[in-house]
């Protein structure tokens, strides 16, 4: 069996920059999921389709011509590493995965990711619904505040214009649409190990991870 570590939790824990790290330092593949649905996002948004009309968002996950290279993104040949990084496809990523048809289009292309010798992947139901015999579920949790002075932080090292008491807010509402849809809602799976990042830095977070795979494998 190939082996799989899950790392979920909301926006903003820093479950991306630990999932990286992992990959790196175990040298297995990375599953970015969050992407995947910002990319969806995104498309939604340049072909205006209705966040609120669940066929059509289902036909573009079907379609969707994505690819993940080397860290860069591409939607349709064009890059899109950056583009999807906003508040905007944030918001829109959160609304187009709500739909429960749509979440199981994207099902199959997340599944096959987990390749030799292993996958790291990160997102809100990789422990509950992608891959529920996963060797490691960790979740990643942290106050709102202190994940949207994070996300306000990296935006502006970025270079791009940000709002923290926006972001707050809008961390929030998404929290609360992840936490409460239907289907696949953000939780921690009952055999995850959970990790409060609230006070502590990225390298305590990484080494109380690094425990726990040297615990499993
Ligand atoms: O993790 P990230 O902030 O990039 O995810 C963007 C949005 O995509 C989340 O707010 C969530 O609604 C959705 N998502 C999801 N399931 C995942 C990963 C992300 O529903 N596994």
């Amino acid at each position: 069996m190939i082996p799989v570590i899950v790392i979920d939790g909301p926006a903003g824990t820093g479950k991306g920059t630990i999932a990286a790290l992992l990959a790196e330092r175990l040298g297995w593949h990375l599953l970015d999921s969050g992407a995947l649905y910002r990319v969806l996002g995104l498309a939604a948004l340049q072909q205006q389709v209705s966040f609120d009309d669940a066929a059509e968002l289902t036909k573009l996950a079907e379609a969707l011509a994505l690819q993940f290279d080397a860290g860069r993104i591409f939607l349709a040949g064009a890059e899109v590493t950056d583009a999807i990084r906003t508040e905007a496809v944030g918001m829109a990523a959160s609304q187009v995965a709500a739909h429960p048809p749509v979440r199981d289009a994207l099902l199959d292309w997340q599944r096959q990711c987990a390749q030799l010798p292993g996958l790291i992947a990160d997102g809100r139901d990789l422990g509950t619904v992608v891959f529920p015999d996963a060797a490691l579920k960790i979740f990643l949790d942290a106050s709102a505040e202190v994940r949207a002075n994070r996300r306000y932080k990296q935006l502006i090292e970025k270079g791009l214009s940000a709002n923290l008491f926006e972001l707050i807010a809008d961390i929030r509402e998404r929290d609360d649409r992840d936490r409460n849809r239907a289907v696949a809602p953000l939780c921690a799976a009952a055999d995850a190990v959970i990790v409060d990042s609230t006070t502590l830095s990225i390298a305590a977070v990484f080494d109380r991870v690094l425990e726990e795979v040297r615990r499993v494998f």
